[in-house]
């Protein structure tokens, strides 16, 4: 008998983090009050947020419905947000985690993320110019941190964690921190597996959680290449889930946590919502498990070009280290 899926993993600050968690990130605010809810109702105790999704008030909104019903209790549920690009100077962080505090109707976040290691000036959502970005020799990753690590003080955020982090930085940034980062959110499925990221932060004892882990197919056209693999018509996956009755999605999210990462995947159909739950009681074998890994071809589908185009300082090879 293979172990069961873990439901939670326990990060290096002692707080214990559900597995499985509900993306948000393109979930419109007119159906993602509904989608929060019918996650909950499911059994998600996890929902994953961001500022820059715009949607934060309509999450709040279907957590309190959901609070108000008696589905759950605050601490029940796992809340994870992130700090945008344009509050990377510390005096501004706590203002910007406040303001998704606000949104959300919470008092504190469960967890609480730099989004990426890119730096706008203050009220700059996407940069068009040279004179919207800051360089990070200017607002240096430690001093956002620094933040950070007082919001966890302030009790604003149990856990602080970073996104889009390649191995160097999260090792530069750990080895100063005084409370280390417990998660590094970055891209996660079968077409790019990271390997090497996930030895790094495992070694780190930085917990990986996988975006985009269906491919992400509803990112804007701008966003998508011609050519790009479609991830869940890919014929293995789909030959492993037959083989289990269950669906490609499925497989990529039990394929997920069972490497030992946790996962995020969005919906906001009721029906996906729960048979992206229902994937948690999949195991896969360790030969399925292999054939997976054989699928990796480094794509990239959230590939950060968009800060690194036109007049902008940053460059991909710094951005992912590669
Ligand atoms: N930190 C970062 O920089 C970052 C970047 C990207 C994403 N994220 C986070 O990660 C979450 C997930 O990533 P993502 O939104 O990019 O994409 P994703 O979860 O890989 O894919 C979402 C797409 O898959 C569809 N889908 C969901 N369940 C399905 C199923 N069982 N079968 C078939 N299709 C299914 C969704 O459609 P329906 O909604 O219609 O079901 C949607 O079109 C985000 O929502 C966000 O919370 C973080």
């Amino acid at each position: 008998m293979l172990a069961p899926m873990p439901k939670t993993k326990t990060l290096s600050d002692g707080n214990v983090m559900p597995t499985l968690g509900l993306g948000t990130w393109k979930s419109r605010p007119g159906e993602v009050k509904a989608a929060v809810h019918a996650a909950l109702r499911a059994g998600y105790r996890h929902i994953d947020c961001a500022w820059i999704y715009g949607n934060e008030a309509e999450v709040g909104d279907g957590l309190r419905a959901a609070f108000d019903e008696g589905l759950v209790t605050r601490d029940e549920v796992w809340i994870t947000s992130k700090l945008w690009n344009d509050a990377h100077r510390p005096e501004h962080v706590e203002e910007a985690c406040r303001d998704s505090l606000t949104k959300l109707g919470l008092e504190r976040l469960d967890l609480y993320l730099v989004h990426w290691p890119v730096a706008h000036t203050r009220g700059t959502m996407m940069p068009e110019t040279r004179g919207d970005f800051v360089t990070l020799d200017e607002v240096p990753l430690a001093e956002t941190w620094g933040a950070m690590e007082r919001l966890v003080d302030a009790g604003l955020a149990r856990s602080v964690g970073v996104s889009n982090l390649d191995a160097k930085r999260l090792a530069a940034l750990s080895e100063g921190a005084r409370i280390r980062p417990t998660v590094n959110q970055v891209e996660l499925h079968p077409y790019l597996q990271q390997p090497a990221l996930l030895e790094a932060a495992t070694a780190l004892d930085v917990a990986l959680t996988a975006y985009s882990p269906l491919g992400s197919r509803d990112r804007a056209a701008s966003m998508k290449a011609d050519d790009e693999p479609v991830l869940l018509e890919d014929a293995t996956l789909a030959a492993i889930a037959e083989a289990h009755g269950a669906t490609p999605a499925q497989v990529c999210i039990a394929w997920a946590i069972q490497r030992g990462t946790i996962v995020i995947p969005k919906s906001v159909n009721e029906g996906r919502i729960r048979q992206n739950l229902e994937a948690t009681q999949l195991t896969l074998s360790a030969d399925e498990m292999a054939r997976v890994a054989q699928l990796d071809r480094h794509r990239r589908y959230v590939d950060g070009t968009f800060w690194t185009d036109g007049e902008s300082p940053y460059s991909l090879a710094e951005l992912w280290g590669e």
